[in-house]
Formats: structure tokens, C-alpha cells, sequence
């Protein structure tokens, strides 16, 4: 924790990374397991391939490896950290899994916890990284969007197994010194009355406990998902929550640099960019080579287009997660990068 609180009006975003597991699964792959074709899958989705995780890799490998290269690319040592967030829904100890990343990285002085919101997690955790710099509480923040959905995913069911993979995504925020701010805005939203469209529940097991009495079992069931209600439900609240926050901002679509969406489904981020008339060049994508990685899809594009240069300092990026809860978030972002 910091000794000398201070307020700070704004957030900067200051450096980034990502990582993936090195086996790829592509849509052929899959086609040996389940009933599909790689054409199915590219014409209903986008995704050609996707990660996942080997035997010997762990989440918190990939964590640990996007969050050094966030470190290096903002030029922080990670005990300069006050706070990790750690936005999963995947973790590799339910107790959460951001005090081993903590420790992992040597950021001795950060306080670490999880945070839950499934494809939302990563906006969510950076609107609330951007709280405690806000309130002077804190300078420097670790957020981390990471999830391995293949330990949850029914390899069975083509309706859904095909749609996911494993990933990890970083982004390094500070107290912004003076009046210049890299958030812009934000909208988060939850509706648990449609959380059934998309859950990954616990199973429904009993063991003795004594005598008579016995008590519920832990463990979790696959993942269920209803794949035309929670497509329904992204193009309606993705377009209708940045139209809020555009509207907000007193910003025009036009004057937006990328669009950075959650990489559930390409069919939704063309909706979501029709709506908005945002050309394709716009609108970054790489879901035909991960997947839809929950809570990693955004910090790991931004890294991408970042690293290779289509993400500039200064440029204004429009960014929306959402999914189960079901819960959907939107926020104005501007790249600064390293100072
Ligand atoms: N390969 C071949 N056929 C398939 C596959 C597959 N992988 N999956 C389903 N089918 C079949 C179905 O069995 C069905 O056949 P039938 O008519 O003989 O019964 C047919 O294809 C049509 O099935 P639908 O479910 O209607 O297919 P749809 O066009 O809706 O596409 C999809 C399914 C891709 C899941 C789509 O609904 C979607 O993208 N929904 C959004 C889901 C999503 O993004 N989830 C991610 C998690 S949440 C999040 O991140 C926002």
C-alpha cells in the first residue's frame, strides 16, 4: 500500500502484454472429436483455431508471463505495484489465484485479489483499478484478464467447444501526475434474471456426511450455454451501451481510432460495427486464432495492436466486454503507453 496518499484526477495506461498456450487446436482438430467442419465453425464464428492449455502449463504461467511483459514494457520493477487484479473465472485455486501471481512476479508490496465477471472480468477490473488511482488510494496497478475454459468446456458438445480457448492479457495502469487521463468514461451493467443463458454451475452431488445427514458435493458442471439467446443478447446491449457512452462523452463513432471488443463471435463484432457504421479497419479482431478467451480477449488484442504498431499513443479506443452474469461493460479508453 502507499505510505503518502494523494488524489489523482485521472489514469494512465502505460504498458501491456499477453500470452498463450503453445498447442494450437485448429478447426480440424476438432472436427475428430466432435461432428463439425473447419467451414461451420469459420462462417458461424470467425475462429479458426484456439489454445489450450497442456499438462505441465498453468494459468497462472500465462499471468505471470503477460504481466512481466506489461512490467518491461512500462519499465516498472513489480515491487513499484501497489495492487493486483486478477480477473478470472477460471482460477487454479477457488480461494483465487492473484496472491500466487503476487508472489510469482516478487511484487511484494501489492495487495492481490480476484475478480469475477466472466468475458466482462477485464473491463470491470480496469474500471476499478482506475477507482483506487482516482481516490489517491493507490499509484500503480497490475490488472490481469486470464481464463482456461478448456477444463470447463464439454469436448463433447460442438454446440459450444468450439467457441473457446486460453489465454492471458496485462495491463500495467498508474496515477495520472497531472491533468491528462487515458479513461474517458465507462458503463457496466449485470442482469442475473438471464444468467441461465450461459452458466457454469456447481454439480448437483451429495456425500454422507454423518449419520443420516450428508452435504453438497464441490465440483463444477461444464459449461451450459443457450448460444442464440446470448448471441441475441450482445447485439442488443453491446450497440445499445456504447451508444450510451458515446452519447455521454459527446463523442461521434467517427472520431473513435478502434473499436475493442470482447472476441466472442466475428457475426458480432461486424453487428456491433455495422451499427456504428465503424469500417472493418477498425475494429480489431483476432479470434480466428485464439477463440473466444473469456476475460482475456481484451487486454490480448490490445497487446497485439499495440506490439505491432496499429495501437498508437494518444489513439481513442472504444472497448466493451460482455457474457455471463450475464453482465456487459463498456469504457473510453486512450493509449499512452510508456512514458
Ligand atoms: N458444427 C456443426 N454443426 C453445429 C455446430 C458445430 N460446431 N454447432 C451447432 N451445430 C448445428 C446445430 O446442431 C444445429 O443443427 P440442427 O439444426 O440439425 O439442430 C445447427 O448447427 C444450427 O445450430 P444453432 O445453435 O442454431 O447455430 P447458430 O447459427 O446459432 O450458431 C453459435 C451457433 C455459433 C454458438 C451462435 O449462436 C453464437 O455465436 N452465439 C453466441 C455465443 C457466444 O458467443 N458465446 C460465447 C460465450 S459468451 C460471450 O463471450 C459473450
Amino acid at each position: 500500500m502507499v505510505a503518502q496518499p494523494f488524489r489523482s484526477a485521472g489514469v494512465l495506461l502505460r504498458g501491456c502484454g499477453s500470452a498463450t498456450p503453445s498447442r494450437s487446436i485448429s478447426n480440424a482438430d476438432l472436427g475428430q472429436r466432435v461432428e463439425t467442419s473447419d467451414s461451420w465453425i469459420r462462417s458461424r464464428t470467425g475462429i479458426a483455431a484456439r489454445r489450450v492449455l497442456g499438462p505441465s502449463e498453468s494459468l497462472i504461467d500465462l499471468c505471470a508471463a503477460s504481466a512481466s511483459s506489461a512490467l518491461t514494457m512500462a519499465g516498472w520493477e513489480p515491487d513499484s505495484l501497489d495492487l493486483i487484479l486478477l480477473a478470472t473465472s477460471t482460477p487454479d485455486d477457488l480461494f483465487g489465484s492473484a496472491p500466487r501471481l503476487q508472489s510469482r512476479l516478487g511484487a511484494h508490496r501489492a495487495v492481490a485479489f480476484d475478480l469475477t465477471a466472466a468475458c466482462s472480468g477485464f473491463l470491470f477490473a480496469l474500471i476499478t483499478a482506475a477507482q483506487y488511482l482516482r481516490s489517491g488510494a493507490m499509484r500503480r496497478i497490475l490488472v490481469v484478464g486470464a481464463d482456461q475454459l478448456s477444463r470447463w468446456v464439454d469436448w463433447d458438445d460442438r454446440r459450444s467447444c468450439v467457441l473457446f480457448g486460453d489465454a492471458a492479457g496485462a495491463l500495467v495502469m498508474e496515477a495520472s501526475p497531472d491533468d491528462r487521463d487515458d479513461l474517458n468514461g465507462f458503463l457496466m451493467r449485470s442482469d442475473g434474471s438471464r444468467g441461465d443463458v450461459l452458466k457454469l454451475p456447481q454439480i448437483d452431488e451429495r456425500a454422507p456426511l454423518v449419520g443420516d445427514a450428508s452435504h453438497p458435493q464441490g465440483g463444477f458442471q461444464p459449461i451450459q450455454m443457450n448460444g442464440q439467446e446470448v448471441y441475441k443478447f450482445a447485439v442488443r446491449e453491446v450497440p445499445g451501451i456504447l451508444d450510451e457512452l458515446l452519447q455521454q462523452a459527446d463523442l461521434g463513432a467517427e472520431q473513435l481510432d478502434w473499436l475493442l471488443l470482447h472476441q466472442a463471435n466475428q457475426r458480432i463484432l461486424d453487428a456491433v460495427a455495422e451499427r456504428f457504421a465503424v469500417p472493418s479497419t477498425k475494429v480489431l479482431s483476432n479470434l480466428a486464432n485464439y477463440g473466444n478467451t473469456s476475460a482475456a480477449t481484451i487486454p490480448l488484442m490490445l497487446d497485439e495492436a499495440v506490439r505491432d504498431g496499429r495501437i498508437q499513443a494518444g489513439h481513442r479506443i472504444a472497448s466493451s466486454g460482455f457474457g455471463a452474469g450475464l453482465s456487459w461493460g463498456a469504457a473510453l479508453l486512450r493509449w499512452s503507453g510508456p512514458a
